[in-house]
C-alpha cells in the first residue's frame, strides 16, 4: 500500500474513542445550540475527520453536505477556511444554515434586538398574524398573541439577513412555547392539564433565545476572524446553502473533493420526522424570507415535508424498485425476502428508502472530483424486529459503483439527540463513520 495512504488511514484510526463518542462536546457549542434541530451531528466528532481528510487531500478543500440538516458539517468546514456547500429538502434547515454560514456583526444584532424589543413593547394589538388548521390546538391564545407581536416586529426589520437571524430565534421560541411536546419530533400535544398550568411566555423565551444566539454567533465569528477567514465583513471563501431534493440532483455546477454527511437512516415517517418537527415553526416564517422558490404546498399537511423526503414517496412500483436495488445490495435483498407477506409490506419502506439513497449517491458522484473522499456517518435500525444493516448496504451500493471502502470507524451515539424515548428502541446505540475514496 502507498505509504501516504497508509498514514492517512492510521491518522484516522488514531482518533480517540472519547472524541468519536462526543464526550468532549459542549451543549452550548454555537453550531448546536442556536436551534435544536433533530439528530444533529456533534461538531467535535466531525472535526478531526474533516481535518485529517483535508490534510490527505493536500489541496484546497471544497466540502459538500447533501443532507445538511443544521449545517454543522459546513460550520466545521468554515473553521478550516474551506469552500462549503450544503443542500437539504427541509426549508427550516435552509433558514438555519443560511444564518449559520453568514457573517453578522454583534453590534448590528444587538441594535436589531433592541429595536425588535421596543417594537414588541409598544405593540398593543391582539391580532393573530397567522392562520392554519388547528392553530388553537397547537398554541394557546396568549401564545398566539405574543408570537404575532414578535412576527410583526421582525417583519418591520429592513435587512433580510437580520430578519433571517430573528426568524431562527422565533423558530426556537415556537419549539419551546407551543403545545407540542419537546420530547419527541413527531407532533404530540401536551396533556390539557399541563397546557393549562404551564407558565410560559413567548416574549420572555424569544428575548432569552435571541440574546443567547447573539452571543453564540458572536463567539463563533470571532473564531473565524482570529483565523483570518473574515475579510471586509465577509467569509473569504464560498459558503452556499441551497434548498433542494438531493434525490432529484445537486443544485450547483460546482465540483467538490470532500463530502461529509449524515444521511437519514430510513424514511422520515418511521425514523426521524424532520418535517413534523419543522411544521409549526415554518407556519410563522414567511417562505419568501427563506427562499422565493419554496412552494407553499410544503406545509399542506403536517406530513408533507416527510413524505417528500428520502423514502417517503410511493409513486414507483415496488417490483421495479426491488429489481433495481436488490441487484446492488444482497444484504437488503436477504433482509426483505425473509419476511412473510404482511411484514414484507411493512419493510417496503426500507427498499424505497435505499433506492432513493442510491439514486441520490449517483447524483452526488456527478459532482465529486477524482480522488475525492466521502465520509458517511450512518447507523442501523430495527424493522419488524430485525436489524437493517444500513452500514453494509451502503458499502454494497458504493461497491456497485466501483467505489471501495477506504476506512471505517465506529462510535456510540448516546450524545446525539435521537427520537424520543418511545422510538428509541427502534434505533441503535452505535453508528459507523464510513469513508470512501472515489478514484476515477
Ligand atoms: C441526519 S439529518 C442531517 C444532520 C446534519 N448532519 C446535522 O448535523 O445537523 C438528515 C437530513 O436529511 C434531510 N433530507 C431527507 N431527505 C432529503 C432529500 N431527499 N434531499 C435533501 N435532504 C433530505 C433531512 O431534511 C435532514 O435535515
Amino acid at each position: 500500500m502507498n505509504k501516504n495512504i497508509k498514514n492517512i488511514k492510521n491518522n484516522i484510526k488514531a482518533i480517540s474513542s472519547e472524541t468519536l463518542n462526543g464526550q468532549n462536546y459542549s451543549r452550548n457549542d454555537f453550531a448546536r445550540s442556536i436551534l435544536n434541530y433533530p439528530a444533529m451531528m456533534v461538531p467535535s466528532v466531525q472535526e478531526p475527520i474533516i481535518e485529517k481528510l483535508a490534510e490527505a487531500l493536500n489541496d484546497k478543500v471544497s466540502l459538500i453536505d447533501p443532507f445538511m440538516g443544521a449545517s454543522n458539517t459546513l460550520v466545521t468546514g468554515m473553521k478550516y477556511g474551506m469552500d462549503v456547500f450544503g443542500q437539504d429538502i427541509n426549508p427550516l434547515s435552509i433558514l438555519l444554515s443560511q444564518v449559520k454560514t453568514s457573517f453578522y456583526l454583534s453590534e448590528e444584532l444587538i441594535d436589531a434586538e433592541r429595536r425588535i424589543t421596543s417594537s414588541i413593547n409598544s405593540d398593543i394589538f391582539e391580532t393573530i398574524e397567522i392562520s392554519f388548521i388547528n392553530i388553537d390546538k397547537w398554541f394557546t391564545r396568549n401564545t398566539q398573541i405574543e408570537l404575532s407581536k414578535i412576527h410583526r416586529a421582525i417583519r418591520r426589520e429592513k435587512s433580510l439577513k437580520i430578519r433571517k437571524f430573528f426568524w431562527v430565534a422565533l423558530a426556537e421560541t415556537i419549539r419551546l412555547t407551543s403545545n407540542d411536546r419537546t420530547s419527541t419530533f413527531k407532533m404530540h400535544m401536551r396533556p390539557i392539564e399541563e397546557i393549562n398550568s404551564r407558565q410560559i411566555s413567548a416574549l420572555k423565551t424569544f428575548s432569552s433565545v435571541s440574546q443567547k444566539n447573539i452571543k453564540n454567533i458572536g463567539d463563533y465569528i470571532s473564531v473565524l476572524i482570529q483565523k483570518g477567514y473574515i475579510k471586509n465583513g465577509k467569509y473569504i471563501k464560498n459558503a452556499d446553502v441551497v434548498w433542494g431534493d438531493t434525490n432529484s440532483g445537486i443544485k450547483t455546477r460546482k465540483t467538490f473533493n470532500l463530502l461529509v454527511t449524515s444521511p437519514p437512516y430510513g424514511d422520515n415517517q418511521t425514523t426521524v420526522t424532520y418535517g413534523q418537527f419543522s411544521y409549526l415553526p415554518l407556519q410563522w416564517i414567511p417562505f419568501e424570507d427563506i427562499d422565493k422558490t419554496i412552494e407553499l404546498d410544503y406545509l399542506k399537511t403536517t406530513q408533507e415535508i416527510d413524505s417528500k423526503s428520502l423514502g417517503g414517496q410511493i409513486k414507483t412500483n415496488i417490483k421495479e424498485i426491488e429489481d433495481n436495488v436488490f441487484e446492488k445490495s444482497k444484504t437488503l435483498k436477504e433482509f426483505i425476502i425473509q419476511f412473510n407477506y404482511e411484514e414484507r409490506k411493512k419493510a417496503e419502506k426500507v427498499t424505497r428508502f435505499i433506492y432513493e439513497l442510491n439514486n441520490s449517491i449517483d447524483k452526488m458522484l456527478l459532482r465529486m472530483r477524482k480522488d475525492s473522499f466521502l465520509a458517511w456517518t450512518i447507523g442501523n435500525r430495527n424493522v419488524n424486529k430485525h436489524i437493517v444493516r444500513n452500514d453494509l448496504i451502503l458499502n454494497e451500493l458504493f461497491e456497485s459503483k466501483g467505489i471501495e471502502l477506504f476506512t471505517g470507524l465506529e462510535r456510540d451515539i448516546l450524545s446525539k439527540r435521537m427520537p424520543g424515548r418511545n422510538n428509541f428502541s427502534n434505533m441503535m446505540s452505535k453508528e459507523k463513520i464510513l469513508i470512501y475514496k472515489k478514484t476515477n
